[in-house]
């Protein structure tokens, strides 16, 4: 592929979901212009970032193929400040010649702190007991929950964060089982963990579940009526400790409206999510009023520390590809011409 240089001028660089102040700085400090500043879509759509060099977006903005066709020739680079890049098409920007680069590793630490958080929030009902006290109950007897250790936690996709993840959750006594198509089964094994070929026989094997995987159409709805079915409820120990769940991947990986019927029938007994189907959730969403559910704001890397080095990782990237280098962290690198 032939890359443009361009740093002899000044690049423009639209920064439209937020970015570090540092990183803002960094960019400044090289002599380029930063736009903070949010794009709505109908203002992508017809053509808000033809005077840009570079764009650099979180989850919020959505970039499909009818935004980037018409963002002109002068774009010569899409940073993503975070892992998934379900809101960018990759293969239209590389159509265009367009690297997409993103951080993928500089949030890890804190989306594995996040969720198991969730874990132990569902496990001891910390979410439901303080919702309980600010009505002024004291409901002891109904907040009695059930350990980690010694239970079987599956995951769904076993790249940074899930081995992350999988370590905390040995050191706290679980048995972690995997399932990651994708991943040489070695890494799995290295890890101490038991991998599964299929998906099924890890929700068979597993009260608890966490998600790591990416949004694909693969991953749409993987985690479906069926396969919550297949959980069992019981640990092999003989504590009937329910079935828990817990998402701080993507949304659309969970059926919300199967998983919300599995929460009434009891067959799930806890869902702690990050992310949504449609976010912000709409007013309406009965998923989130459910006592056994609790939720956060898909906050997995909104820490001061995962955001500092989102914002480094995101704004060098960018500026590599700026200066006529493929990024090492370029996600559409195999499609470029
Ligand atoms: C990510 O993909 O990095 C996270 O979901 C965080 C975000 O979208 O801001």
């Amino acid at each position: 592929m032939s890359l443009t240089q361009i740093t002899t001028t000044m690049a423009r660089i639209a920064v439209t979901d937020g970015m570090a102040q540092d990183a803002v700085a960094l960019l400044e400090k090289s002599g380029h212009e930063v736009v903070l500043q949010f794009i709505e879509q109908e203002d992508l759509r017809t053509g808000a970032l033809k005077d840009f060099d570079a764009i650099i977006v979180r989850s919020a903005t959505k970039l499909p193929r009818e935004v980037l066709v018409q963002s002109g020739s002068r774009l010569k680079v899409i940073g993503r400040a975070g892992v998934g890049v379900d809101n960018i098409d990759i293969v239209a920007a590389a159509e265009l010649n367009i690297p997409v680069v993103n951080a993928p590793r500089a949030s890890t630490q804190s989306v594995i702190e996040l969720t198991i958080g969730h874990l132990l929030s569902s496990l001891r009902h910390i979410p439901r007991a303080d919702r309980s006290m600010r009505q002024h109950k004291w409901e002891k007897k109904a907040m009695k929950g059930t350990e980690l250790f010694g239970k079987d936690l599956g995951l769904i996709g076993f790249g940074r964060i899930a081995q992350g993840v999988g370590s905390v959750a040995q050191m706290l006594g679980m048995e972690v089982h995997t399932y990651d198509p994708y991943l040489p089964s070695k890494v799995a094994k290295a890890q101490n963990t038991t991998l599964h070929k299929s998906v099924d026989t890890l929700f068979q094997n597993c009260t608890h579940i966490s998600i790591h995987c990416n949004f694909t159409d693969e991953t749409h709805h993987l985690v479906n009526a069926e396969r919550m079915a297949l959980m069992p409820g019981k640990s092999r120990d003989g504590i009937p400790c329910g079935n828990h769940i817990v998402n701080c991947a993507r949304g659309g990986i969970i059926d919300e409206t199967a998983l919300l019927a599995s929460l009434k029938s009891g067959q799930i007994s806890s869902a702690a999510l990050d992310v949504f189907e449609q976010e912000p959730v709409s007013k309406g969403n009965e998923l989130i009023q459910h006592p056994n559910f609790h939720g956060t704001p898909h906050i997995g890397a909104a820490t001061l520390e995962a955001q500092a080095r989102v914002g480094k990782d995101i704004g060098l990237a960018v500026m590599d590809v700026l200066n006529g280098k493929l990024a090492d962290t370029t996600v559409n690198s195999h499609l470029l011409k």
